[in-house]
């Protein structure tokens, strides 16, 4: 990469929380065929050639694990290019010099956020008589203070649109590595959609609102008439609360404000470096009267291609499924995220691996996780512990049983929806290194000691006062320990590794968590014994799963690691009603009652709003988790009835075996694959259900009790009633 040519360059003195300018003018006297800028930074940048942006990239370097890994942006700049030219590049804090995570004050923290800002960039123009010149970041370039006053990750950004630079100044060489420059790995994270305001209200305290009905995850932009000093200034918010008031509390330490100092006339702005996680805005101060039409919300993510659709005769259970693909939308900003607004935002590995499965089948995330997944392995610690949020920004956190399991379920479950090896590859010393880890801190055979988890996390038969649910915590983790091996053992063997000594090892797992759990206590522990095959008997386990279901009042109790699991377990043993009457609860607890509630994206909590309109906390209290949307893959896999077999990734092979239920009327799934594009439907007509089956390749269909196996084509089948 020619970039490495470059200098790193840097202020020559602190201008705090003023995000700087750095230019270079340069005069052209031939004329070019191809321009190219590479270019990346310690911070986020935004890059202008001659006024306008070089490209439509935004939060520009992306977020990788910077001490290892920084991504160079390239862009074709040819048609930006003229005689006479200047180049602008701001450059704010970013994730790299923002104070993440909020909650925690560490030595790692105050390094981080201590660290320069910094600019490395090289554009290389080649003319039409076959000659190039280069410009690269180095001494002669100048730097001052830019319009943005202030940006951060959690605390939002200060623009002043009528101040003009005046002072510039030499800028100073920076001595930083060259080493961890990388091309562009992931996807390129971009605007890619807007949302009109619906309303502009006041609520009963007095405070002016915009509503864009739907939470999103980007920025507002707004369209202002106003005269030179005057000031917008606003907040963020997801919900309102019972009384119809502002409400924020739950955003934590993140402020998530926007000043806006206007320059005069009319003007069109949004926040440059930075991004909020939001349903609403509250302007607390505004020139002039306030309308919809002047606002709207910008959605900014990773640009993943959507490959998955879910719809049914069920309207409820429609909001859920398109509140899931919100959810997703609004937490793959670069890295897979737990949450857009509090001060957090971080790449939780628990929840990544959670929500993965329903994840590659509503977009093509395969780039992503690649991306994401090599962070992980170079953030993965000397001992083989992964860390808690990925890139590590809590080096001195311990790792979590089913946290750091993302090493190995992510990548297995890329292969296993896209079907490409290489993921394996890349990714294999990382699963094992995290095998050997917990088998080096094992005290006796095939068992975790003592150690921190977060266990079943949020389960709702938590103990009074805790987050945890009551699933022992020694039981998940061997359980997780169990998989993660299972799933070094069948890496290893399509890589034509030697994985003996993982076989042992799976073997001794299982003898001591069948010895040492010969019952099970909770939904969580029932779920898990029978998905992850521990259990001696998985249908008994299943069964005994559906009638404590049934005991508890048809409710679940599960957290993080037992839902996504649960109506898989009920349905693969006979329990499919059981798992549609989970599915379709209106009341609490359940999937639908956030969407009772008015839900746009899933929540972090069943009662997030509580029935009488009161929130379940404000320290814990996201309205955008993805983790519970990971009942999509059950739809698209169970309710749908597509999925393949660990021997057919890519889905080469299908098997096609739907679960109806009358109350959804209809259900209909498309399916865009590596090998061609499945559609599903299955829709009750009286007392018969109609399927139809558009499948690319060969499937295996198990309907009415019976198995055939069909070519690749368009199939109608019928039960009940009607005739075959
Ligand atoms: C995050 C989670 C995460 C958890 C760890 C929370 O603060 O938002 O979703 O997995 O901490 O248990």
């Amino acid at each position: 990469m020619e970039i490495r040519n470059a200098q790193w360059i840097t202020t020559a003195a602190d201008t705090g929380d003023i995000a700087p300018v750095f230019r270079r003018a340069f005069e052209m006297r031939k004329t070019p065929l191809k321009a190219e800028l590479q270019i990346t930074a310690l911070g986020v940048y935004e890059a202008r050639l001659n006024g306008s942006r070089t490209g439509d990239f935004v939060m520009a370097p992306g977020w990788t694990s910077y001490g290892n890994r920084l991504q160079v942006q390239t862009y074709d700049v040819t048609e930006l290019l003229g005689e006479k030219n200047e180049i602008r590049v701001t450059v704010g804090r970013g994730w790299f010099r923002s104070p993440l995570p909020g909650w925690i004050n560490t030595e790692d923290k105050a390094r981080r956020y201590a660290q320069p800002c910094g600019l490395i960039a090289c554009l290389t123009v080649s003319f039409t008589d076959g000659s190039a010149e280069t410009l690269i970041t180095d001494g002669s370039w100048q730097y001052g203070e830019s319009r943005v006053r202030f940006s951060e990750i959690y605390d939002g950004e200060t623009y002043d649109a009528s101040f003009i630079t005046k002072e510039w100044l030499p800028v100073k060489e920076l001595a930083w590595s060259r080493d961890i420059l990388i091309p562009q790995e992931g996807e390129t994270v971009r605007e890619t959609g807007r949302v009109q305001a619906r309303r502009v209200f006041t609520t009963p305290r007095g405070e002016l609102m915009v509503d864009f009905g739907q939470e999103v995850t980007g920025y507002a932009e707004f369209t202002v008439e106003a005269h030179a000093g005057d000031t917008v200034y606003f907040t963020h918010s997801e919900v309102m609360d019972r009384d119809g008031n502002f409400y924020n509390e739950n955003y934590r330490s993140a402020k998530a404000e926007v000043r806006y100092i206007c320059a005069e006339g009319r003007q069109t702005w949004h926040p440059v470096l930075t991004f909020f996680g939001f349903r609403y805005i509250r302007l607390i101060s505004w020139p002039g009267e306030a309308r919809p039409e002047d606002f709207t919300a910008i959605v900014v993510r990773s640009d993943i291609r959507r490959t998955g659709w879910l719809e049914s005769g069920h309207e409820l259970l429609n909001r859920l499924f398109s509140n899931i693909v919100w959810g997703q939308q609004g937490n793959f900003l670069d890295v897979p995220s737990d949450c857009p607004q509090r001060d957090e935002r971080l790449g939780w590995t628990g929840d990544a691996q959670i929500f993965a499965k329903a994840a590659t089948l509503f977009y093509d995330v395969e780039r992503f996780f690649r991306k994401w997944l090599r962070d992980l392995a170079v953030d993965q610690r000397e001992s083989g512990e992964v860390g808690q949020v990925i890139p590590d920004v809590m080096p001195e956190s311990p790792c979590s049983a089913a946290w750091g399991d993302a090493a190995t379920i992510i990548p297995w479950q890329i292969y296993q929806t896209y079907g490409d090896i290489q993921v394996l590859e890349d990714q294999f010393d990382s699963m094992r290194k995290w095998v050997d880890f917990i088998t080096g801190i094992c005290a006796g055979p095939g068992m975790w000691p003592e150690h921190f988890h977060f266990a079943d996390w949020l389960g709702l038969d938590a103990p009074e006062g805790s987050y945890k649910g009551s699933t022992r915590e020694d039981f998940i983790a061997d359980a997780y320990y169990a998989r993660s091996t299972e799933l070094v053992i069948m890496t290893g063997e399509l890589l034509g590794r030697d994985v003996e000594p993982y076989r042992k090892l799976y073997h001794t797992i299982v003898s001591a968590f069948r010895r040492n759990f010969p019952t099970y206590m909770t939904q969580t522990e029932h779920t898990l014994a029978a998905h992850f095959r521990l259990a001696e008997d998985p249908k008994k386990t299943a069964d005994d799963l559906a009638a404590m279901v049934v005991r508890d009042g048809t409710r679940l109790r599960t957290g993080f690691l037992g839902t996504p699991y649960l109506l898989h377990v009920l349905t693969e043993y006979g329990h499919a009603d059981l798992a549609w009457s989970l599915l379709l609860r209106e009341g609490y607890p359940g999937w639908l009652y956030p969407v009772t509630k008015g839900a746009t994206t899933v929540w972090e909590h069943w009662d997030g709003i509580k029935e009488d309109g009161t929130f379940w906390s404000k320290d814990m209290n996201s309205y955008n988790h993805y983790a519970y949307g990971a009942v999509a893959d059950w739809v698209f896999e169970q309710a749908a009835g597509i999925r393949h077999d660990e021997a057919h990734p890519g889905f080469s092979e299908l098997i096609y075996q739907p679960h109806p239920d009358a109350r959804a009327g209809w259900l209909k799934m498309k399916l865009e694959t590596r090998n061609g594009t499945i559609a599903a439907e299955w829709k009750y007509t009286g007392n018969a259900v109609r399927y139809d089956l558009t499948t690319p390749v060969p499937a295996v269909v198990r309907l009415n009790g019976k198995e055939t196996r069909v070519g690749p084509g368009e199939y109608v089948f019928w039960s009940g009633d009607a005739k075959e």
